[in-house]
């Protein structure tokens, strides 16, 4: 997980409107590391927008690194467990600097004695290597995907 203290500073904000097109854009320049691989309008995304305010259970957090918004996660609570979803770097050019491992722990410190999990398909070998170099451990899998999981 390296020496996080040495590393840029990256702030979580949970989803505000104004953000809702970049996270559109992201997801749908990602779209083929997620089960629904379905290209999202921009009407979509504004009904999905609608619900998703509705729903005190899920947070997405825009990842900001030096003030700029590079990314995107989202813990949904499931019961007791936590579930970790729409894990993505939107600014690939920093990709491998910690970004995203960085914003996994700290959406996971907001939480104790909980159960994390997630979903992330079995061709993802980035994904699945960055969750393991964040101690989750594949657990089982559902359909074309493996079930990832870890306790904080
Ligand atoms: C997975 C993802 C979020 C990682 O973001 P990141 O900010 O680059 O991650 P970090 O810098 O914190 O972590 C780096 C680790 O991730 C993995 N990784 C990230 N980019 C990689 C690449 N291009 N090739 C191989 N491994 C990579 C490695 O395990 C790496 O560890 P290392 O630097 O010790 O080799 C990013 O690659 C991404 O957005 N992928 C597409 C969306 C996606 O797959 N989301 C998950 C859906 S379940």
């Amino acid at each position: 997980m390296g020496n996080y203290s040495k590393m840029p500073k990256v702030t979580l904000k949970p989803l505000t409107k104004e953000f809702t097109e970049t996270l559109r854009q992201w997801r749908n320049e990602n779209r083929r590391f997620f089960t629904n691989q379905k290209t999202i309008t921009k009407k979509m995304q504004q009904k999905w927008y609608n619900k998703y305010k509705k729903d005190s259970n899920d947070t997405i957090y825009i990842v900001f690194y030096e003030g700029e918004p590079v990314g995107a996660l989202a813990t949904i609570k499931k019961g007791k467990d936590i579930e970790i979803g729409r894990v993505m770097l939107g600014k690939k050019e920093y990709a491998k600097q910690g970004i995203m491992g960085k914003s996994l722990e700290n959406a996971m410190s907001k939480y104790k004695n909980r159960r994390i999990f997630l979903e992330v398909l079995k061709n993802n070998e980035v994904a699945i290597n960055f969750y393991k170099k964040h101690k989750f451990k594949i657990t089982g899998e559902k359909n074309n995907c493996y079930i990832m999981q870890r306790w904080v």
